[in-house]
């Protein structure tokens, strides 16, 4: 089981697709993870999963903000929600390594949903516009 990047995801901005690329090739190393059981490995690839997000959603909230994106709010508070989750989860790991694999699957899961739902918009909404990048 593992999240593809696809031609619909395409947006023609250089940056936003490498970060994209980026992102679901953690939630795949993160979820792989988890299914062998390497927690410490969950729990490392969740803190730069974190911190890639963290970078990744400044640029995209920007972005969306510059061209005027009419759904950008609600694409914001799908990052924000994951954000504050997955800080709430990672606490929870420090102190209970066994939940890694609840941690590794929330990952899996919100990425899944956010490039087919919101990411997919947006590059639809782009691509309209005829001159992503
Ligand atoms: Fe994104
Ligand atoms: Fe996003």
């Amino acid at each position: 089981m593992s999240i593809d990047w696809d031609e619909s995801l395409n947006t023609g901005v250089e940056e936003m697709d490498a970060d994209h690329r980026g992102l679901i090739s953690l939630a795949n190393s993160v979820q792989a993870a988890g299914q062998a059981g390497n927690q410490e490995d969950v729990l490392r690839l969740a803190l730069e999963f974190s911190s890639y997000c963290d970078d990744h959603f400044v640029m995209e909230e920007e972005f969306m903000r510059d061209i005027g994106y009419p759904q950008r709010m609600s694409h914001k508070s799908d990052h924000d929600q994951m954000l504050a989750d997955l800080d709430k989860i990672i606490g929870h790991v420090h102190s209970n390594i066994e939940a890694s694999t609840v941690m590794a699957d929330f990952i899996y899961r919100w990425t899944a949903n956010h490039m087919q739902v919101f990411e997919r918009q947006l590059a639809e909404f782009v691509c309209a516009r005829g001159d992503g990048g």
